[in-house]
This record gives C-alpha cells, structure tokens and sequence, in this order.
C-alpha cells in the first residue's frame, strides 16, 4: 500500500511517498527558513503562501522520485493539526482536492503522532508500547505509546518548548534563526560545566518540563557579562544545551521506569541535538532501557512521517471525509 504524506503544519512545506507504512519511496522537504530567519521567527502569512507555491511542486517531485504517478497512490496522509492554521489550511485543501479528483481516500494525521512514529521508518523499529518523547519547536511532550492511535499524555512543557528556548536563546546571542543547529554547533567546543544553568522542576513525580526560567537565566547572564564571543560564547551555548539535555533525559529515564516501559523513542527537531542524543543514549544504556533515535532528516518536519501515521490510522479503519477541518491546537 503506497501512501501519500503531507506536512505544511509550520514553516516546511514537505511531501513523501511511503510503502506499508515502512519504506520510505520518496521524501521531499522545501524549507523556508530563509524566508523567515531575516523576521527571527515564523511569519505565520508568509508560512501559508508560500506553502501554496510550493505544495504542488512538491508533491510531483516527491512522486518523480518513488518513480509513481497519482494512480499508484492507495491514500493520502496529511497534517491536520497542531500548526498554524492558514499553513495547515493549505495541506488539508489540496489533500481534499487530489482525494475527490482521483478518488482516493484520505486521513487527517496529528503532528505528534507523526513525530512519533517516525521511528517505524527505521529497519528495526520498535513496536508499541513505548516511551515517546516529543521536543520540537511548538512541543515538549512525554507519551505512553500504548499502541498505533493510543497515546496517554505523562507530561509537557509548562510554558516554552525546549525548541523555543534553543530558538530564543539563539537570538539573546545574535544567532540565526532557527537556532538549534547553531547552538548545537557552537557548543562542541565549549565547557559545559562552564556556567551552572538552571534544572526545572526538579521534582522525582513530577514528568512535566519548563524552559522559561533557563530562558531567563540566560538573558541575566547575557545583561550582566555582555553577548559572549568566542570561547564564552562556546561555553555558553555548551552550558545551555547541558541544561536542556540533562532535564529531558533525566525525566525521560524516570518517567519509562515509573510507567515499566522498556524501550524509549526520542522523536521532533530537537532531537537531531547532538549532546542529547549522546545523553540519552548514556542514560538509557545505565539504566537497562532500549532507546530508538530517527536520523536526523526523520527528526524534523517531513511528510514521510506523516505518511506512517496515516497508514496505521487507515489500518484501523479510519477514513476521514470533506467535512474535515484544520484544527491548530489539536491535543493528541
Ligand atoms: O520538529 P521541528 O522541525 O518543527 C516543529 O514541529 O516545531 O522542530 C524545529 C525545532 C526548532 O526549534 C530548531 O531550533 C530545533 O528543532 N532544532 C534543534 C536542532 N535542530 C533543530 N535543536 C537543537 N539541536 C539541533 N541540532
Ligand atoms: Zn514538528
């Protein structure tokens, strides 16, 4: 079965073609942070149209490659929340459009869920239940994967997500946007002992995250040392990303032991973050737990995750109709 996944929910307008919900034919993702980096952040007008110049190019490069054509696609897969709404909006109608031309059916796939079972895509890829840690740019959320379609929510963010404080951080540091990858880049040559950064709720029960008050802490040290350069800024960025490392696997470990989940899925743009990677494997390893990492490319926003989501959905006989519609803060 060849599914169709599309994702517009933020600032990529991405489109894949996935068999059985496990092999990966194509995937195609068009960024456009170089539109929005010069505003520091996502332009949520200028999101939804460029996602309409995109979206079609898109989708006929992502069939070019699976070497298919629309009659070879069983079902199209699409975000239908959390995002912005008008960049959601776009994906929906153009997955409405193609469904009713050519008669295929669709499903509406949440951004978690699809951020989540990315980890299929891998060759040895865990089956349910597991631990599924989510930490993208909107989201730091901690699920019980009970099976497809069963997720029990064990603990979020409680003000920014952890991609929003490395993307605030950044910009304290006159760094581009977004600022993942330059934080994490920067930091390979810092001490990360250098500054002892705060660790919220620091609580053995408590599964819920917070970043705001690292976000601060930052600020302060930045208003009272000045902007870093060279080594400080490397041990900056090096104590920063200690921070958020140390308090996404610590609660990521005590949260799979507490529940009896052995096997642990780190999952969302973050998660392409080398140090956390390092720390979560370390901590998993100690601890006795089996842990599952996408590749890099499967942990931000694509459209062959999505394509997963929507196959299991499908496999569960979920179909959804026109009367579809986008919803931008859809709890999974
Ligand atoms: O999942 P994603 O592509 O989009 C959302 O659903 O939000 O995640 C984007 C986030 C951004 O905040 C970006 O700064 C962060 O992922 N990110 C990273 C790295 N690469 C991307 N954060 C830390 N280290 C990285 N290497
Ligand atoms: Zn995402």
């Amino acid at each position: 079965m060849r599914v169709l996944g599309l994702e517009t929910s933020c600032d990529e307008t991405a489109a894949a073609v996935v068999e059985d919900g496990r092999r990966v034919l194509s995937d195609v993702v068009s960024t456009q942070v170089d539109i929005h980096r010069r505003w520091g952040g996502v332009v949520p007008e200028l999101a939804s149209r460029n996602h309409v110049v995109q979206v079609m190019p898109v989708i006929d490069e992502a069939l070019r490659r699976a070497n298919v054509t629309l009659d070879d696609i069983d079902l199209i897969a699409v975000t239908s929340g959390p995002g912005l709404i008008g960049a959601l909006m776009v994906g929906l109608q153009v997955a409405k459009g193609l469904s009713l031309a050519r008669g295929i059916p669709f499903v509406g796939v949440n951004h978690l869920e699809g951020h989540l079972l990315a980890i299929r895509l891998l060759e040895d890829a865990p089956d349910p239940p597991f631990l599924g840690l989510v930490v993208s740019g909107g989201h730091t959320s901690l699920y019980e994967v009970r099976d497809f379609g069963e997720y029990r929510l064990l603990g979020s963010t409680r003000d920014d997500a952890a991609g929003e404080a490395y993307d605030k951080t950044a910009k304290v540091l006159g760094l581009p946007y977004p600022g993942g990858q330059p934080i994490d880049h920067l930091a390979q040559n810092g001490n990360p002992k250098a500054i002892r950064f705060p660790r919220a709720l620091p609580g053995h029960n408590v599964f819920d995250f917070s970043f705001s008050g690292l976000k601060t802490a930052v600020l302060t040290h930045v208003r009272t040392h000045g902007v870093p350069e060279g080594q400080a800024l490397a041990d900056l960025c090096a104590s920063f990303q200690e921070a958020v490392a140390d308090s996404l696997t610590i609660k990521m470990v005590r949260a799979a032991k507490a529940h009896g989940l052995r096997k642990l899925v780190l999952c969302g743009g973050v998660a392409a973050n080398s140090r956390l990677r390092a720390l979560a494997q370390g901590r998993a390893r100690g601890d006795g737990l089996e842990l599952f990492l996408p590749p890099v490319r499967l942990c931000t926003d694509n459209g062959a995750m999505i394509a997963v989501a929507g196959y299991e959905q499908f496999r569960k006989g979920k179909r959804a109709d026109m009367g579809l519609v986008a919803n931008p803060a859809w709890r999974l």
